[in-house]
């Protein structure tokens, strides 16, 4: 009995001195909030690609990319029912795409590995808006090039807005009360970030590293009214889960995933995110000076976790939030938002069923053979073959499952609705539109109706978006016709 205590005792102790490591972190910087860029202004939006060097901690720079900045890309706002001319030239030296991840828009718009930018020209391409408002993102895409040109710092925002995001009375003032958090996980080494490498094992986990950065911000505090706050979170690391949460243990709302709002608030205690996905919340900040969202990260596997071992897993502040009641807050926490339209089971009954299995194989000759390596249905990605092919306007749903770890599986040119979530219901909280999900080994069901086509030319992708897994080979194609 004595022993349990003493070893219980050490492990209380050794978590409090973890705890206080964070503590005695670096000192806090403003938060850098993305240029936004409105595309209802504007005619042509240029945004170029570049080299570039980036201060995350003061007067030490380190190698990145950048759009338009020195590292990530300006915000762009998208409005329903129009059409936005963007321009993305690349001077990075070397060959890309861009990708509208969650975007609905047809495969040649779409920026999959086949829509090579070459080193000094320009794509470009006009979004017709069709989708209701949410948060989207664009990120490079070359084959096997994926993983190390997000991790250089090459990704940004979509914000989509419509007739209904525009009449709810939500915090609405950009980069003061409605705001845009990219949340990546980067190594330093003397306060520069190292450049993007990784081992065998880091390609299996995916990679996960110690430091967080926010919008490329290291230690980022930032100062709202002392009202509601809505936070835009998207998990834009490479291969990290986190799990979020308040510092004072309080609720917050989601209020959106990532294909739009959800019908209404839904009050939560902690949030976990996978890579690619998105969520926004809303937190009350009227009785609040100061609070912090804190992000666990978590590992490859928790279920490798033993009890007692989450307590030993890097704990750190996402962003600071203080108030300042000088600062007009602008909106508050509506009852309704949104009226989803959801699949019925005529039509689970109508859909076409598709199997979709992730494998990775860490024993035999296949370590030799980095490309198969990662698989879904037993195949690696090859560009030259298509996978699956979808009927335009047929109803489909796609069930998956997977194995070693979880997995954020991904569809392109599509929102989905989840009907069973690694074997059980879907929460309440994932019960609107998606383009991201956690795959298990149990099976994990989503439907969709595909809107746009996508030609041999220029499919579609489905992968894992873990990107070392993506580049890997966990991915395959398919067209809609
Ligand atoms: Cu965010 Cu196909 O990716
Ligand atoms: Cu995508
Ligand atoms: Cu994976």
């Amino acid at each position: 009995m004595v022993n349990t205590k003493y070893i219980v005792l050490l492990l209380v102790l050794l978590h409090l001195a973890s705890g206080c490591n964070n503590l005695t972190e670096a000192s806090k910087n403003p938060l850098k909030v993305p240029t936004l860029i409105d595309t209802a202004s504007k005619k042509e939006i240029q945004l170029v690609l570049k080299k570039s060097q980036h201060q995350f901690y003061p007067d030490i720079k380190s190698n990145t990319m950048g759009i338009n900045s020195s590292y990530l890309g300006p915000t762009i706002k998208l409005h329903k029912g129009t059409k936005a001319k963007l321009v993305f030239t690349n001077n990075i030296g070397q060959n890309t795409t861009i990708h509208g991840h969650g975007l609905h828009v047809s495969g040649d718009v779409d920026g999959g590995p086949q829509q090579v930018i070459k080193p000094g020209t320009s794509w470009k391409i006009e979004i017709p808006v069709a989708q209701e408002a949410g948060m989207s993102w664009y990120h490079p895409h070359l084959m096997g090039k994926t993983a190390e040109h997000v991790h250089a710092g090459l990704a940004g925002i979509y914000l989509i807005e419509d007739g209904n995001s525009k009449s709810l009375n939500l915090p609405k003032t950009y980069g003061i009360d409605d705001i845009p958090l990219i949340i990546q996980d980067r190594t330093f080494s003397n306060g520069k970030m190292r450049p993007y490498k990784v081992t065998h094992d880091q390609m299996m986990d995916g990679l996960r590293e110690d430091t967080l950065v926010v919008n490329g911000t290291i230690n980022p505090s930032h100062t709202a009214p002392k009202g509601w706050v809505r936070l835009r979170l998207l998990n834009g690391s490479n291969a990290r889960f986190y799990r979020f949460f308040l510092s004072n243990q309080s609720v917050f709302y989601k209020i959106a995933t990532e294909g739009g709002f959800l019908d209404s608030p839904v009050s939560m205690e902690e949030l976990i995110m996978a890579p690619g996905e998105r969520n926004e919340i809303m937190v009350d900040l009227s009785n609040i000076d100061k609070i912090d969202l804190m992000a666990e990260f978590l590992p490859a596997d928790p279920e490798d976790q033993l009890f007692f071992m989450n307590w030993f897993n890097t704990t750190s502040s996402v962003l600071e939030l203080k108030t300042d009641e000088s600062i007009a807050s602008s909106g508050e926490l509506p009852e309704r938002l949104n009226k989803i339209k959801y699949f019925t089971n005529a039509d689970v009954d109508k859909a076409v069923v598709r199997k979709f299995t992730l494998e990775m194989d860490d024993d035999g000759e296949k370590i030799m053979d980095m490309h198969n390596m990662f698989t879904i249905n037993g195949n690696s990605m090859e560009m030259s073959r298509i996978d699956e092919r979808v009927k335009l306007g047929e109803i489909e749903l796609w069930s998956i499952t997977a194995e070693m770890m979880p997995h954020p599986f991904h569809i392109h040119g599509v929102s989905f609705q989840i009907l069973r979530h690694n074997g059980k219901p879907p929460a309440e909280s994932d019960k609107g539109w998606k383009d991201t999900v956690v795959v298990s080994e149990e099976p994990t069901d989503v439907i969709m109706r595909f809107n746009h086509i996508a030609d041999e030319d220029a499919p579609y992708m489905y992968h894992c978006h873990i990107l070392e897994h993506e580049d890997g080979g966990m991915m395959g194609q398919f067209t809609v016709q």
